[in-house]
């Protein structure tokens, strides 16, 4: 499950909630943070990093905050020395030549691969997704069909590129015999990419959340999304609008929000109603901090469905 939308809609919150709340059903569940600004840790009130850990005061509970930097590190470590000369083009020693943290969408690459890690090894029953802003996360999404048609493209170069580096050798008579596995590896990848792709479009397996809340430029963003996610043919089900305001308020301020929100909701439930599950969440007294407080948002959002 991948909970998505516009920043501060209750993205982590409501991840947080549904992961407590499967885990309490007895499901072994991982919550992992794809937002490299992470705030996981912050709603669980205990520190949560780049490795899986046990969430203290949750049975049945992992989580992992998902580092970039930490993902490359651990990623360059694994790949073996044969690996790295077999993806390795001629003249180009090792992939350790390019600084791959800082190439444009290296973030969302990094976790891209460490959620791919995870689809490859299911460990857990649930995995939960607490995912970045919108636009991160799109870039995220859209990276299978991007790096499956850029290693199409990879394999034909390798391909074209290996009869010219064959013929060369040829001529200078050495390294005939030489292994070229790079082909090989770069198909692998390809097939783990495409693997991923068909999990994520697997509607028995993934299911996108969108939250957001009854504004104008939620309900706007949540459209740009719910396109993006019917392109990438990632299976929606459920929206939750969070934070709405309790119906007996008497200030003057909170009747003005509400009043507000009620046209918005109203248009809401017009819109998605007839397509999805829609759950209202309200707007709590305090922030959502701390395991009682998760486990109080969870009651509202589980009592509906
Ligand atoms: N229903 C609610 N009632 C009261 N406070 C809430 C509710 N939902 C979320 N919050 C609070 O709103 C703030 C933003 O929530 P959260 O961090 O879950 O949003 P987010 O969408 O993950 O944000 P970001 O885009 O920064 O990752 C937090 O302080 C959280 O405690
Ligand atoms: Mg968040």
């Amino acid at each position: 499950m991948l909970f998505g939308g516009k920043g501060g809609v209750g993205k982590t919150s409501c991840a947080a909630a549904t992961s407590i709340w499967a885990a309490a059903q007895g499901y072994d569940v991982l919550v992992i943070s794809t937002d490299p600004a992470h705030s996981l840790g912050v709603i669980l009130e205990q520190k949560i990093g780049p490795e899986v850990k046990a969430v203290e005061g949750v049975e049945n509970l992992s989580a992992l905050e998902i580092d970039p930097k930490v993902a490359l590190k651990q990623m360059q470590g694994g790949v073996t020395k044969t690996e790295e000369k077999d993806l390795s083009f001629p003249g180009l020693d090792s992939i350790g030549d390019f600084d791959m943290g800082s190439a444009p969408g290296a973030d969302e690459a990094l976790a891209f691969a460490k959620v791919l890690e995870y689809i490859e090894r299911p460990e857990h029953e649930l995995i939960v997704f607490d995912t970045a802003p919108t636009g991160h996360t799109l870039r995220l999404l859209s990276l299978p069909d991007v790096l499956n048609s850029w290693l199409g493209k990879l394999i034909k170069l390798r391909y074209s590129m290996g009869r010219v580096w064959g013929g060369l050798k040829a001529i200078i008579g050495r390294g005939k015999d030489e292994k070229d596995d790079s082909i090989e590896v770069l198909q692998r990848l390809k097939k783990t990419v495409e693997k991923a792709r068909e999990q994520l479009s697997n509607k028995s397996v993934t299911s996108f959340v969108p939250v957001m809340i009854p504004e104008a430029m939620a309900i706007e963003q949540t459209e740009m999304l719910l396109t993006a996610l019917y392109e990438y043919e990632i299976p929606v089900e459920h929206i939750i609008v969070n934070m709405i305001f309790p119906e007996e308020v008497s200030c003057r301020f909170c009747k003005a929000r509400r009043e507000m929100q009620s046209q918005h909701l109203t248009r809401i439930r017009h819109i998605y109603s007839d397509q999805f599950k829609v759950t209202e969440l309200p707007l709590l007294d305090t922030e959502v901090r701390g395991i009682s407080k998760i486990k109080q948002l969870s009651s509202f959002l589980f009592s509906q469905s």
